[in-house]
């Protein structure tokens, strides 16, 4: 469904651009590269003579509809709701460690492969059958449309594997590595096919965490060629205790009819999952966050607890390339802008009355973004405290949630705002800046 061009953001928004959208030109504007979060863009599958179902159901006729080379969306697909292809789809999703190879790799017979890398296509909505409820960066596209951006011109996207992640250093990390050089190539297309303009990147969540990374993993020269500025939405920066919930005891992603346990040791299993637990460097090293009778786990206790809960084979992979990984997040030294939510309840502690992670906790909430906690949203913000090369922007937005963040229209007239500025002004370099936008404001 397209939105009507809201008068705020002719009001906001400049000549400049005004006037593109009248000629219908797009050469004015710099191109935008969106980075999704995690589950935020379609995944494919297709199954091999090594695949071996767990049932009887699980076969290799499920689901029937595969095109002429057996390959399927198997990310979304409103199938895994139903229990029995919950727990297909839980398997074929899985990922595993191999300690010698010293890497991630899915299970077996079970290929997957992200469709229309470059095209935002695959991260508007998850289930193209679905487009209304499987909505996914789909609004923010139609607001970005509305100022002038074209897909393929001006408007790239840039999916991924959402299941891997990186490693620090030294640590091999083929799929997530794969996508950092995918996403260079097209970063430098993209600027290449605009005249040589700089180009935007907009992630959400999870996505931010692969952008910092793929900044600092290239030459500053590098970056003020290419980047003109980085906009992150609700950037998870140290991690979230949310994700603990997940590792404890599943997570249903608030489908009330999935059965969390059912998940729980594919989302165990997810490398990208572990890089979202709390990071010791943000999160304050004696507030428990867990708690059972026996014993409380910080922030620093995370290898205990995965241990604890049942999850020895994660405490290698976490302390050997996920903790050095999150260590240091160095300032990239190009424009950043961070926008979140706040003001939302937020999980903050998990209360294990019987010591059982089977069991559903009670949650004490804190404030945040409903999945994010307000320290890690403002990570880089304390992490970079002194950094005198590094200008960030921070907009706090009360009342919108995590998700919402890409829906909600007072938010989208935030990041719309933000972009236009950064099209019809130069760069605005100044140290640290803090604005709070309140959602409820119309
Ligand atoms: C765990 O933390 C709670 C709340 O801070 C505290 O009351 C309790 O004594 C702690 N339990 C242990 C075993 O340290
Ligand atoms: C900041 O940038 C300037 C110029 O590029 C450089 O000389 C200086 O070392 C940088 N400072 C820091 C703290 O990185």
């Amino acid at each position: 469904m397209k939105r009507l061009l809201p008068l705020k953001i002719i009001a906001s928004t400049s000549l400049y651009v005004m006037l593109q959208i009248i000629c219908g030109t797009s050469n004015t504007l710099h191109p935008i590269i969106l980075i999704p979060g995690a589950g935020g863009n379609q995944l494919e599958a297709r199954l091999t003579g090594d695949y071996k179902p767990t049932s009887l159901l699980c076969n290799r006729w499920y689901p029937l509809h595969k095109d002429h080379d057996g390959w399927f969306r198997m990310w979304f697909d409103p199938s895994v709701l139903v229990p029995p292809f919950t727990r297909c789809f839980a398997h074929r999703m899985t990922l595993h460690f191999d300690p010698d190879l010293e890497d991630y790799f899915n299970t077996p017979g079970v290929l997957t492969r992200v469709p229309q890398f470059g095209s935002t296509r695959s991260l508007r909505y998850l289930d193209p059958y679905l487009k209304h409820v499987s909505a996914y960066m789909g609004p923010l596209v139609d607001s970005l449309e509305e100022v002038g951006y074209v897909e393929g011109e001006t408007l790239f996207g840039a999916p991924y594997d959402f299941r891997y992640g990186l490693a620090a250093k030294g640590h091999l990390s083929r799929v997530g590595s794969e996508f950092l050089e995918d996403l260079k190539c097209l970063i430098e297309k993209a600027s290449a096919s605009n005249g040589g303009k700089q180009v935007i990147l907009v992630s959400h969540s999870l996505g931010g965490l692969f952008a910092i990374q793929l900044l600092n993993r290239n030459p500053l020269s590098w970056r003020q060629k290419f980047i003109k500025h980085f906009v992150a939405l609700s950037a998870p920066w140290g991690g979230a205790v949310d994700e603990m919930l997940t590792f404890a005891s599943g997570n249903t992603l608030g489908i009330p009819l999935v059965d969390p346990l059912m998940v729980r040791a594919e989302q165990r299993s997810s490398e990208s999952n572990l890089w979202l637990l709390p990071n010791p460097r943000l999160f304050d090293g004696t507030k428990p966050l867990v708690i059972t009778k026996d014993r409380n786990y910080t922030a620093s206790d995370i290898a205990d607890f995965l241990r604890d809960i049942g999850f020895p084979e994660g405490v290698y992979p976490y302390e050997s390339r996920i903790l050095p990984l999150i260590e240091n997040t160095e300032a990239p030294e190009v424009p950043v802008t961070c926008i979140m939510g706040t003001g939302v309840r937020t999980p903050e502690t998990l209360f294990y009355r019987n010591g059982d992670f089977d069991e559903k906790p009670e949650v004490f909430d804190g404030d945040g973004d409903g999945t994010v906690n307000m320290v890690s949203l403002l990570g880089i913000q304390s992490l970079w405290a002194d950094e005198k090369n590094q200008s960030l922007e921070v907009i706090m937005i009360r009342g919108v949630s995590h998700a919402a963040i890409l829906k909600d229209e007072a938010a989208l007239d935030v990041v719309i705002g933000v972009i236009s500025k950064l099209n019809t002004k130069g760069t605005t370099f100044v140290a640290h800046e803090q604005t709070r936008v309140d959602a409820y404001r119309r």
